[in-house]
């Protein structure tokens, strides 16, 4: 860690509360010179710093910027080797594959605060505005058929639902296969991509990028997306956590839940937070839309649906959106 990083880790730690230069010198070995740089580098970088000769140097309350010493503060003994923040990048999946190409190890996070390319499944778009959403894509390297590769996006899907759940209180649900939703609008979509061995087509490695509207205001979101998209803590809401605290409690979640991902402890959960279950669906494969009713979720995480005609189908891929009775279909994006 560097000497500013040092800094911010303990101011941080004490956020809203003033620590005196001296305190901190002294806690970190430094003088008190380097001390007041490295404040100085941080208030550079954009951190909201008040610094009065009297009480000393105070992290403000409302500061929320992602940064690697923010996240391992709230992330305990959990390994992650890496962590790259960025301010701007076209789309945090893209680099991520570029990484796990290049030999990133299992449990590589990239984050953005801002995407100028992101992406949504079906070939979308995923609206990605600076400093009130969270952008990260993890490299995951499970030990699975390609069979069984759907389950990584079913795991991961909980995985968030539960750190959402407990900084937010929630309670989250999911729209198969993975949008999440709080409060009836979808907060977070899950985008899952696997790199697979030329050789024996087992999979290699799988990027989970996560897009969560955080404290995105609804009156901001592009018209299309106005209906339907929701945030955690919109305008008015207060904001419990910071984006930090939220992106180190998904890491921990994904990577329990990805350790023993072949014994599907969280397909359980996964049909309990389920909110098609047992409810019409318009099914959307392709150019192919038919009604049905959502039925199950069998061991690998497809969703099997029972068509107007009475024939069952199993669904790995493709997309449903809610039939709400009397008020036609919501779209489920
Ligand atoms: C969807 O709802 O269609 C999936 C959206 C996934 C968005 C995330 S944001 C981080 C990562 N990088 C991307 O370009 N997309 C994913």
């Amino acid at each position: 860690m560097t000497t500013k990083e040092k800094v911010l880790a303990l101011l941080e730690q004490q956020k809203g509360d003033s620590v005196s230069g001296e305190r901190i010198a002294a806690q970190l070995n430094i003088s008190r010179a380097a001390v007041w740089r490295a404040v100085k580098e941080l208030k550079e970088s954009g951190y909201k710093i008040e610094a009065s000769t009297r009480v000393g140097y105070s992290l403000a309350l409302t500061s929320d910027i992602v940064s690697e010493t923010g996240i391992r503060l709230y992330m305990g003994e959990h390994f992650s080797p890496a962590i790259h923040c960025y301010p701007s990048l076209p789309s945090t999946n893209r680099l991520a594959k570029q990484m796990a190409l290049e030999g990133a190890l299992h449990g590589t996070v990239v984050i953005a605060d801002e995407q100028t390319e992101g992406r949504g499944r079906n070939g979308r778009s995923f609206y990605s505005p600076q400093s009130t959403g969270i952008y990260m894509s993890m490299v995951l390297r499970p030990h699975l058929d390609a069979a069984s590769a759907m389950l990584v996006t079913t795991a991961v899907a909980v995985a968030v639902c539960r750190a959402i759940d407990s900084i937010h209180g929630g309670p989250a649900w999911i729209k198969w296969v993975n949008d999440i939703y709080v409060d009836g609008r979808k907060v977070c979509g899950i985008l899952t991509e696997g790199i697979s061995g030329f050789e024996n087509g087992a999979i290699e490695s799988v990027i989970v990028g996560i897009g969560i509207n955080f404290s995105t205001p609804i009156g901001s979101f592009p018209a299309e997306l106005r209906e339907k998209a929701g945030s955690l803590f919109p305008l008015g809401v207060p904001q419990k956590v910071s984006r930090n605290q939220l992106i180190a409690l998904i890491i921990m979640e994904v990577l329990d839940s990805i350790k023993h991902i072949e014994k599907r402890l969280f397909l359980e959960e996964y049909r309990q937070r389920c909110m098609v279950l047992g409810r019409r669906v318009l099914v959307i494969q392709g150019n192919h839309q038919y009604e049905a009713v959502a039925q199950q979720i069998d061991e690998n995480g497809a969703l099997l649906v029972r068509a107007e005609n009475g024939e069952l189908h199993l669904l790995r891929s493709g997309e449903v959106t809610l039939r709400v009775e009397g008020q036609g279909l919501t779209t489920g994006k």
